[in-house]
Formats: C-alpha cells, sequence, structure tokens
C-alpha cells in the first residue's frame, strides 16, 4: 500500500483530478506499480490498475498475487468495469486490498469482483 500510495503521486489525471495509484506483487515478490494517465481524448485514459498489471507482464512477472490500489478520496473506490475484465484475465487468482485515504481497507479477489466473466474459453 505504501507503493501504491508513492505511485499515485505520479498521476496524470487533469481532467477528473482523482489520483489512483497501484502496486502489483507476484509470486517472487517483485512489485510492479501504475497509477492512472489521462488524457484530453478522454477515452484514452488508463487507469492506474491497469498500467501496474500490463507492465508487469511486459516486464516478465510471474503470477500476480495482490495488488494494492490507493485514491485519494476519503474511502476505498473499487476497480471499474474496464479493469476487472482486464484483471480477470491477466491475473485471475489476485486479491486487492483496497484504500481511500483514512485508515479502513476494504480485500476483495477478482473472482468477487467480477463473477460469470467472458474469458478465453468463450471463444471460438
Ligand atoms: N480510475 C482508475 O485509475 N481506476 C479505477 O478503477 C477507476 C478510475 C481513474 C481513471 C481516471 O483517470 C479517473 O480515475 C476518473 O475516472
Amino acid at each position: 500500500m505504501a507503493l501504491a500510495r508513492e505511485a499515485r503521486r505520479r498521476a496524470h489525471s487533469p481532467y477528473s483530478g482523482l489520483r489512483v495509484g497501484a502496486a502489483a506483487r507476484d509470486v517472487e515478490g517483485r512489485v510492479f506499480t501504475g497509477c492512472n494517465v489521462e488524457n484530453a481524448s478522454f477515452g484514452l485514459t488508463l487507469c492506474a490498475e491497469r498500467v501496474a498489471v500490463v507492465k508487469a507482464v511486459s516486464e516478465g512477472a510471474g503470477r500476480l498475487v495482490s495488488m494494492a490500489i490507493a485514491t485519494d478520496r476519503p474511502t476505498a473506490v473499487m476497480p471499474c468495469g474496464a479493469c476487472r475484465q482486464v484483471l480477470t484475465e491477466l491475473a485471475p487468482r489476485l486479491r486487492l486490498i483496497v484504500a481511500g485515504r483514512g485508515s479502513r481497507r476494504r480485500r476483495a479477489s477478482v473472482r468477487d469482483l467480477l463473477p460469470d466473466a467472458f474469458g478465453p474459453a468463450d471463444l471460438p
């Protein structure tokens, strides 16, 4: 969570004003961080969770086991639907720990957050 909060400081979010940081850990203990990166063409915005997981894949991470997510809202903000879909494919057994500025943390698994997900097995 400390690394997620540090990554949050690097958020590029001039349009929404929301800062999000994420830190994913693999089975070997390597950590991959991400922050949200917005664009004036709003639909190109990348969420912190997807930045972290894509960095992990591109850097050769092992199986991802946990991800801390930190926003600057008073309470925990859970991942958006697009991130749930991407995490389901790239880190299906991931456990999430989510915090806002306060001390209360929420915990969830990716499977909890996107039950009955569409995935590779559904393709012809
Ligand atoms: N955002 C994230 O980084 N993660 C989420 O799960 C929800 C939304 C970012 C994207 C955008 O920069 C801002 O929060 C507002 O949607």
